[in-house]
């Protein structure tokens, strides 16, 4: 039985809940606010210009500098040491588990450089024929986000839509986001769209395990996870039921597929962070809001959790720019 990663058409169906466009423009934004400008950027500790080394406006003080209101953990999260946001676009994009690649696509379609990387074969043929269809160029790296050699650094690496539920182990988050930080450009940013804790923690869930599509003609519900889909308590991984009900031409089709979930808490994420190294939280979001716009983590109408990474600022000979392999 082949699962619903296997038919990566009905898959990108299921998700057309989504305004990748509008998502892929709050990306950009975050990126205009959050990546510095590598050749300004200091080494924390040795920024002395406090209106230069912060996201400007935000704060005052550089040792304790954050970009306020955004970052959950301030001991973890400073702007402190860094130049001023460059305010400039990406050149290159990594879009990470990437399935049909849709916001490496939309990047594309903007003129950005775009990679896109996944495990899944199929759907990296699909990604690949769908940008050729388009006629947009898309780099397709069939490989796994937990083994990242991809021998160049990006401006930008995204990973969508909880992609990192699929990491099962905190030995498999921790070695990917090495490997991110490790193909990240120095002043690149990399920002990591999970679900938001609630839907898994609490009796009152930020969205519905149910919805339905209609694109071209072609209607499908959308069941992803029953009732019956509890977390494992001692792995936090649940066996997610997924049942995709395709509607066209007068037919139906049924995709019915049993998907591995490991939910991450946000202190996890933190923790991974953290022992992880090379990388800094620098904001966290709970939705596609970007500046006035800006959903924090604990509103209420807050659904998913973004969270925006920099390369930590390295001390002298060490770091990134240190990694090898990685020009
Ligand atoms: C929920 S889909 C998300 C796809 C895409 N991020 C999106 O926004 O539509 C998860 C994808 O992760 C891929 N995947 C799972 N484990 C992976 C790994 N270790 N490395 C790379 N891709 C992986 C699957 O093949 C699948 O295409």
């Amino acid at each position: 039985m082949s699962g619903i990663y296997d038919d990566p058409w009905a898959y990108e169906l299921a998700c057309a809940f989504r305004d990748v466009p509008a998502e892929v423009d709050a990306l950009l934004g975050w990126y205009a606010e959050h990546a510095t400008d590598a050749e300004h950027a200091t080494d924390a500790g040795h920024a002395t210009d406090a209106g230069h080394a912060t996201d400007a406006g935000h704060a005052t003080d550089a040792e304790h500098a954050t970009d306020a209101g955004h970052a959950t953990d301030a001991g973890h999260a400073t702007d402190a040491g860094r130049a001023a946001p460059s305010g400039a676009g990406p050149a290159t994009v990594l879009e990470l588990a990437a399935g049909p690649a849709e916001h490496a696509r939309e990047f594309a379609r903007r003129g950005v450089a775009a990679t896109a990387l996944d495990l899944n074969p199929r759907m990296c043929a699909y990604a690949s024929r769908e940008a050729a269809r388009e006629g947009v160029a898309v780099d397709v790296v069939e490989g796994d986000m937990t083994r990242l050699d991809l021998g160049r650094r990006f401006d930008l690496a995204v990973t969508m839509l909880d992609s990192t539920s699929h990491l099962m182990t905190l030995d498999a988050l921790v070695a990917h986001l090495r490997g991110v930080a490790a193909h990240l450009s120095p002043g690149g940013l990399y920002i990591v769209e999970m679900s938001h804790p609630r839907d898994r923690l609490t009796d009152d869930p930020s969205v519905s395990a149910g919805w339905t599509v209609e694109r071209d003609g072609v209607h499908a519900g959308v069941r992803w996870g029953e009732p019956g889909d509890r977390l494992d308590p001692v792995t936090q991984v649940s066996a997610d039921h997924v049942t995709v009900t395709i509607t066209a031409d007068g037919g139906t089709r049924v995709i019915r597929d049993v998907v591995p979930y490991r939910f991450w808490t946000a202190t996890e994420l933190d923790a991974a962070i953290r022992l992880a190294g090379g990388l800094d939280a620098v904001a966290q979001y709970g939705d596609f809001g970007v500046g006035e716009g800006a959903v924090p983590l604990t509103d209420p109408g807050a659904w998913r959790m973004i969270t925006v990474l920099r390369p930590a600022a390295a001390a002298p000979g060490q770091g990134v720019g240190a990694q090898p392999g990685i020009g």
